[in-house]
C-alpha cells in the first residue's frame, strides 16, 4: 500500500520537495532573508523537554476541544496559505474537504485559488475561519467580509504581520508569479493601487493585499462592520497582546511568524507563546502556528498554554502528495502523535496537558 511509506509529517516534505516544480517548491518552502526564524520555528520545539507523568489510567482518551465555541475533533487545524492549487488541482477545496472529514479546522487564505463560496460549498459541515487582509480598498474588504459571513465562515482571522511583504531570495530570484492557469478569486475586481506594482509581491494578479498604513483603529472599523469574532494573527509581543485586550471584537490571538517568511530574525514562536499566554490569561484565546511537525511539537504548545496549533507547510506537502487524501493523511499522523504523546506523558484530554509538563533544555545542565 502505497501510505505504509508515509510514517510521518517528515515524510511528505520529502516526497513534496522530490515532486514539485522547484519555482513552486521554494515558494512553499521558503523563508524571509537568512531563513534565521524558518529555522528556529521548528528547533525552538527541541529545546525544549517533556516530564512525563505515569500510573495515571490514560486508557481512555479524548482529544477534542472548542475553539470559540466550536468543537474539534483534536486540537490541530490547518492555518491559511496562499496558492494552493500550486500543489494540486483544486487544492484549497482538497484541503477543507480533508479538515471536514478530519473535523478539523480550516483557516482560508484570502489567497487561495477557490473563492470562499466554492470552498464552503465543497466541506460542507467542516469548521471554516476566514484570513482577511484588512486591504487598503476597505469597501473592497467589506464586500469580502459579507461574502465569508453568508458562506458560513464562523472567524475572521486578520493578518497584521503583513504590512509590506517579506524578502524571499527564491522568490525574487525565479521572479516568482501565479501560472496563467490559476487565479486568486477572492480578489477579483480589486484594482491595483499605483504604489504597488511590483509582480514579485502580488503573484502577478494585479493587485496587492497589504497595508501598510494598518492600524488598531482599522480592527475597531472591522468589529463595527461584522459580528463574526476577530482573530489577530501574528501578534508576537506580550505588549502588543496587552492591547488587543482593548478591543472588544477580538477574541483570539494567532501567535504566529508567518512561517518564517516576514521578518527574520524574530523569535519562534514557541518561544514567544508564554508571554503571550501569560498577557492575556483567559481572556482571550491563544493559538499558535510556526514549525509544527510532530505530536510532541503540538503537546508543547499546548502546555504552554496554546488552546490549539494549525500547520501551514505540512498540509502542502499532503497536498502535493496525494489531495485531499495526503492531506487527511497528515492530519491523522498529527492527530495520532498527539494522542501517543498524550498516552506516553499521562495526559488524558487537552485540558490536563498543563505547563509543568514541559520545560526547556537548560533545566537538565542546573
Ligand atoms: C503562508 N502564510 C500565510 N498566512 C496568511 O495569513 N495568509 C496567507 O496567504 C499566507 N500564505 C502563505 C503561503 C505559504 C506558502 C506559506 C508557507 C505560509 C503563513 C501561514 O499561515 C502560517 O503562519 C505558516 O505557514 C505556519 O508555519 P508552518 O506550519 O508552515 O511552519
Amino acid at each position: 500500500e502505497m501510505s505504509s511509506r508515509m510514517v510521518c509529517v517528515a515524510d511528505f516534505e520529502e516526497y513534496a520537495n522530490e515532486k514539485l516544480a522547484r519555482t513552486y517548491k521554494e515558494y512553499f518552502s521558503s523563508g524571509a532573508d537568512q531563513c534565521q526564524t524558518l529555522k528556529e520555528n521548528a528547533e525552538a520545539f527541541k529545546r525544549l523537554r517533556i516530564r512525563p507523568r505515569f500510573l495515571r489510567d490514560v486508557s481512555c482518551r479524548d482529544l477534542s476541544t472548542t475553539l470559540l465555541g466550536e468543537k474539534v475533533d483534536f486540537p490541530v487545524g490547518v492555518s491559511s496559505t496562499a496558492l494552493q492549487g500550486l500543489a494540486w488541482p483544486d487544492g484549497d477545496i482538497c484541503t477543507a474537504r480533508a479538515a471536514a472529514q478530519l473535523h478539523s479546522c480550516m483557516i482560508v487564505s484570502t489567497y487561495a485559488n477557490n473563492s470562499v463560496e466554492e470552498i464552503s460549498a465543497a466541506s460542507p459541515g467542516g469548521l471554516k475561519w476566514f484570513q482577511l487582509y484588512i486591504m487598503p480598498d476597505r469597501p473592497f474588504t467589506q464586500r469580502l467580509v459579507r461574502r465569508a459571513e453568508a458562506a458560513g465562515y464562523k472567524a475572521l482571522v486578520v493578518t497584521v504581520d503583513l504590512p509590506v511583504v517579506g524578502k524571499r531570495y527564491p522568490d525574487l530570484k525565479n521572479r516568482f508569479h501565479l501560472p496563467p492557469h490559476l487565479s486568486v478569486p477572492n480578489l477579483q475586481g480589486l484594482q491595483s493601487s499605483a504604489s504597488q506594482s511590483n509582480d514579485e509581491r502580488n503573484y502577478g494578479s494585479g493587485a496587492s493585499p497589504e497595508d501598510p498604513a494598518l492600524c488598531w483603529k482599522d480592527i475597531d472599523w472591522l468589529s463595527s462592520i461584522t459580528n463574526l469574532p476577530i482573530i489577530l494573527k501574528g501578534i508576537l509581543t506580550a505588549e502588543d497582546a496587552g492591547i488587543a485586550l482593548d478591543h472588544p471584537g477580538v477574541k483570539g490571538i494567532l501567535v504566529s511568524n508567518h512561517g518564517g517568511r516576514q521578518l527574520d530574525g524574530v523569535p519562534a514562536t514557541i518561544e514567544v507563546l508564554p508571554e503571550i499566554v501569560a498577557a492575556v490569561g483567559e481572556r482571550l484565546e491563544v493559538y499558535l502556528d510556526g514549525g509544527v511537525r510532530t505530536g510532541t511539537d503540538v503537546l508543547k504548545a499546548l502546555a504552554l498554554g496554546a488552546r490549539a496549533v494549525f500547520v501551514g507547510r505540512p498540509a502542502i506537502w499532503g497536498l502535493a502528495y496525494n489531495g485531499e487524501d495526503g492531506v487527511a493523511e497528515v492530519l491523522k499522523i498529527l492527530r495520532n502523535e498527539l494522542d501517543l504523546a498524550m498516552a506516553l506523558s499521562g495526559c488524558r484530554c487537552p485540558a490536563e496537558i498543563k505547563h509543568p509538563l514541559v520545560v526547556r533544555e537548560e533545566y537538565y545542565s542546573k
